[in-house]
């Protein structure tokens, strides 16, 4: 008797056995405002991470939230959500296994047929491409440092650039602002890796890079990468802190200053929205807004990087009010919808931020929009929400590519505009 009630106590806290002790991802549907309470309430407990909407003052009622959920309270949540009759249902149910097959970087398996840009790099593999990148290409790129983040890494853009017209155009290309969405790293790696082979082979290719240079910051919040790499996959923020709040990290993307702090952002530090103690307090919002102030003249395109939901926006995000040009975005960014649509058979939605999404101010894209640049985009790659930040690494190319064709059709609009 006491050897079985020993394996029954070991059979239910091993966490191999009951799937109740995985790490999940559940997506979940509050109808009335004591369920959209609840969630709110469950959402902001220990250890758990919301996915969408990125903060909790943005869950409505009859608008889908997506939640990871830790394995030690998976238990309790799903009791508390089925007491309250909330609708909900397991989007993962094995989020651990997703991460580490993400991590395992299994380069040295002949038997996976992926290639580099296929996979997940962490930092040091990243900075390690860098280098490897401008020393094989010595006459196409080159790596400038632009400054340093919170714990000192320094921020290298490369720059792509053919030739040495006068009067050259630029465009810019940041990723990785948000530590979890690997993707888009990802992204940024793939995009010039293909920009420099396919120079020369593909007519857009070709035509871009003969007409502009291309300044690409492939992750932009490397601490906050890091982070995700070795402690928690879920981190959205940078790592900086002060004496003025045990919590750590400021949302990039509401450190610039357009509207900075304003309905959409929270000055909370615990907030994964916290905008931070003024505009431009973060090293790494500071180096980037540094560097596009000071090449404002050439930089005719702006494009940020993120994930996930698929979307296409532009500005503004930071007031409902529409840009002097909005007309003329909106034309480009359906165009590089439909060539999505059409090429690769995939959604992805398009208009300004605040109208799209939600108002979120002090981004990045409505900065660089008032600085003068007045072609600037955000895009949330793939996908809309089955595997979130934990898209597999089979889905990488497809993703990238999708990316791609329509970064190629926004250059080439802008080209022909400006
Ligand atoms: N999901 C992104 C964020 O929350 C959207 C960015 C859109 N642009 C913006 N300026 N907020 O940061
Ligand atoms: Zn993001």
């Amino acid at each position: 008797m006491k050897t079985l009630f020993t394996l029954f106590v070991f059979l239910s806290f091993n966490k191999g056995f009951c799937t109740e002790t995985h790490d999940q991802v559940l997506s979940i549907t509050p109808t009335t405002q004591d369920q959209v309470d609840v969630v709110k309430n469950v959402s902001t407990q220990h250890e758990m991470a919301l996915w969408q909407p990125a903060s909790p003052e943005f869950i409505r009622a009859e608008t889908d939230v997506h939640l990871f959920v830790p394995a030690t309270s998976s238990q309790v949540v799903s009791e508390l959500l089925l007491r309250h009759n909330v609708t909900h249902e397991v989007l993962l149910d094995n989020a651990n296994e997703l991460i580490e097959m993400q991590t395992k970087n299994d380069s040295t398996d002949p038997r996976s047929g992926s290639t580099f840009y296929e996979r997940y790099h962490s930092l040091e593999d990243i900075y390690y491409w860098i280098n490897r990148t401008t020393q094989d290409n010595p006459s196409r790129v080159k790596a400038v440092l632009i400054g340093s983040s919170f714990e000192k890494r320094p921020l290298y853009v490369l720059k792509l650039s053919v030739n040495t017209r006068s009067n050259k155009k630029a465009m810019w290309i940041d990723c990785g602002i948000h530590a979890r969405e690997w993707i888009s790293p990802a992204f940024c790696l793939w995009f010039v890796q293909n920009f420099l082979s396919f120079y020369g082979r593909n007519q857009d290719v070709t035509n871009i890079l003969d007409n502009m240079d291309v300044y690409v910051l492939p992750v932009l919040n490397p601490d906050g990468y890091h982070f995700t790499w070795t402690t928690n996959r879920m981190w959205r923020k940078n790592r900086s802190f002060s004496r003025s709040s045990s919590c750590v990290g400021v949302d990039l993307n509401r450190n610039f200053d357009a509207n900075w702090c304003t309905e959409g952002a929270s000055h909370n530090p615990c907030s994964e929205i916290y905008c931070g103690a003024f505009p431009e307090s973060e090293p790494e919002t500071e180096a980037v807004a540094n560097f596009l102030r000071s090449h404002k003249n050439s930089i005719q395109l702006y494009l940020s990087i993120h994930s996930y939901s698929q979307m296409l926006l532009f500005p503004f995000s930071c007031t409902t009010e529409q840009a002097e040009n909005h007309d003329d975005l909106l034309e480009i960014a359906k165009e590089a919808a439909q060539k999505i649509q059409r090429h690769y058979r995939n959604h992805y939605k398009y208009g300004a931020g605040a109208k799209t999404i939600y108002l979120a101010p002090g981004g990045s894209d409505d900065w660089a929009y008032n600085l003068g640049i007045k072609y600037s985009f955000t895009f949330e790659l793939q996908d809309r929400g089955r595997y979130g930040f934990l898209l597999p690494p089979s889905h990488i190319s497809k993703a990238c590519n999708e990316a791609l064709i329509a970064v190629k059709t926004i250059a080439m609009k802008v080209i022909e505009k400006t």
